[in-house]
């Protein structure tokens, strides 16, 4: 019920050849096997694996936060994962530090370096640090903390140490490998004749993934253990991430909005219901202009009802209001700067008059900060999505699926998956006069009463990877069921 579709997404990730990269790491395997020697054959059917791609990405901390907080008027129809009595205790799950003693170093023979450059946006990059830890690990090299992409839409000049807690990172994984933050200046000086060596790998993008399935249990863990615990955002994120947090609770439960309305998304998806001729040209443009996005001549229509786009706003309000959210709830929109802005958010904010934006919650000089640092917004807008007592993505990108696997890690906190095809169907029946608005209403919450992040098996689909569930949206190996997440 839950198979989620994502063929068009790898947005930002677009922006290159993945296979590069992972050609060389092949080449180095094929050329010379004192580098990858006896892990060569496996690694090699994991590169084949990998071909999986274009799935999607995601961060922090663990702690289980069981917030059932809809009162009396709040969806009180709305089925929760399990029967125990909804009790909602404030907790600040992501936001906790949790004091960790830590693991003793792992001593292995170290076979070379590992240099990574991630490419995409902040949560594909997550995602790919994760396996990239895991590949490090099975190889016994040394890893380099992974170098971020600054030159994607976002063009966020942040380094690593900007977004994630590097020491953190390096300590807490010390048990499985050794990471690094630099290149040895001796190895650096030398660094092309040892690439030629290959006593160092070059990863320089990093959208090929490791397959979904089929890895060893201790892998999966691995990467579990590196997105859950190690990748934990600077302290300063935090705090802002708190001080969000913190305001909306104070209000009430709040419901995240993941307004994927986003001027790159729309231009790359070709997604154009609603805008104006101008605004239609100005993103085509920027279609043709960018080399990395292959489809060029879109027939937007046709592509919104196959459940390609991402919901419009005004989409997003209907969906919500047929769905039985209370309009009083808060809302608080998960994006950067909305396409066509309080023109095209004039209906959701009749519809939900809180709704919420960053710029009600953060001090001029904070946004100023963000506004030139989107990874850094990005990392805030993770922390609250996975505060929330609902999170509702309006597209399945990377944030979409990694967000949705750490709720569920957190103890299957509540996250609706829309299923975009049916909706546009029954939307555009709708507003045709061929569905009433009851029918409407209790079909949409009828196809969504399974679709809220429960606990179930990932699809697998071992000649299809880019249609079974990726493994960052559902990491079960890692998840506890429901019930002994409710009663620990
Ligand atoms: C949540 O965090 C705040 C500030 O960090 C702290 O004062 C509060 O006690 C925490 N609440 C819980 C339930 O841990
Ligand atoms: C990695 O090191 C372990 C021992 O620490 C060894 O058993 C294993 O074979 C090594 N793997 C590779 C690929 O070198
Ligand atoms: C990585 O790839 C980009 C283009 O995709 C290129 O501009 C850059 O020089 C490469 N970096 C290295 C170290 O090869
Ligand atoms: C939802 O799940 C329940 C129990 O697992 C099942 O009985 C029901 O038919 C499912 N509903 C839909 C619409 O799939």
């Amino acid at each position: 019920m839950c198979k989620l579709k994502d063929s068009n997404e790898k947005i930002k990730g677009k922006q290159g050849n993945w296979v590069r990269g992972m050609k060389f790491l092949g080449e180095v395997g094929v050329e010379n096997n004192k580098f990858l020697t006896a892990s060569h054959a496996k690694l090699k059917l994991w590169i084949l694996r990998a071909i999986t791609t274009l799935l999607l990405w995601t961060c922090i901390i663990q702690l289980v936060a069981l917030g059932e907080v809809w009162g009396p008027n709040l969806l009180k129809s709305w089925p929760s994962c399990s029967s125990p009595p909804d009790v909602y205790t404030e907790s600040n799950a992501s936001l906790t530090r949790r004091e960790v003693v830590l693991p003793p170093k792992r001593v292995y023979k170290n076979n070379g370096y590992l240099v990574v450059s991630c490419n995409g946006g902040l949560n594909q990059m997550r995602a790919a640090i994760c396996d990239m830890v895991a590949i490090a690990r099975h190889l016994n090299v040394t890893l380099i903390v992974p170098e971020l992409d600054k030159t994607s839409f976002w063009a966020d000049p942040s380094d690593f140490q900007d977004i994630f807690e590097v020491d953190h990172f390096i300590s807490s994984l010390r048990d499985e490998v050794r990471i690094l933050k630099e290149l040895p200046p001796r190895l650096k000086r030398k660094i092309l004749p040892l690439l030629k060596k290959h006593k160092v790998v070059h990863l320089n993008r990093t959208d090929a993934r490791l397959a979904n399935n089929g890895l060893p249990f201790e892998i999966q863990k691995l990467r579990c253990r590196v997105n859950f615990h190690s990748l934990r955002f600077t302290a300063r994120i935090e705090e802002l991430g708190r001080k969000v947090v913190r305001a909306l609770r104070q209000n009430g439960p709040f419901l995240v909005l993941h307004l994927r309305y986003e001027m790159d998304m729309l231009s790359f998806s070709g997604c154009t219901r609603g805008c104006s001729n101008e605004e239609v040209d100005e993103l085509t443009r920027m279609r043709y202009a960018n080399p990395w996005w292959k489809e060029k001549a879109i027939d937007s229509e046709l592509k919104r009802r196959e459940g390609l786009c991402p919901l419009t706003p005004e989409e997003a309000a209907l969906v919500l209001t047929a769905l039985g959210i209370d309009h009083n709830v808060q809302i608080y929109i998960a994006a950067g700067e909305i396409y066509g802005g309080e023109r095209r958010l004039r209906h959701l904010a009749a519809a939900f008059p809180n709704l919420v934006r960053k710029e009600k919650l953060l001090e001029p000089s904070e946004l100023l900060f963000f506004r030139d640092h989107s990874s850094q917004m990005a990392a805030l807008d993770y922390l609250v999505s996975l505060e929330s007592d609902f999170f509702v993505p309006t597209y399945d990108g990377n944030m979409a699926k990694v967000v949705e696997g750490h709720r569920r890690y957190l103890g299957f906190k509540k996250t609706i998956l829309l299923d975009r095809k049916v909706l546009i169907n029954l939307i555009d029946q709708h507003e045709n006069g061929l569905l009433i608005w009851d029918e409407f209403s209790s079909t949409i919450k009828e196809v969504h009463a399974n679709r809220t992040g429960c606990p179930k098996s990932r699809v697998m689909i071992s000649d299809k990877p880019k249609v079974e569930d990726y493994f960052y949206a559902n990491p079960q190996e890692c998840l506890q069921p429901a019930d002994a997440a409710l009663s620990s």
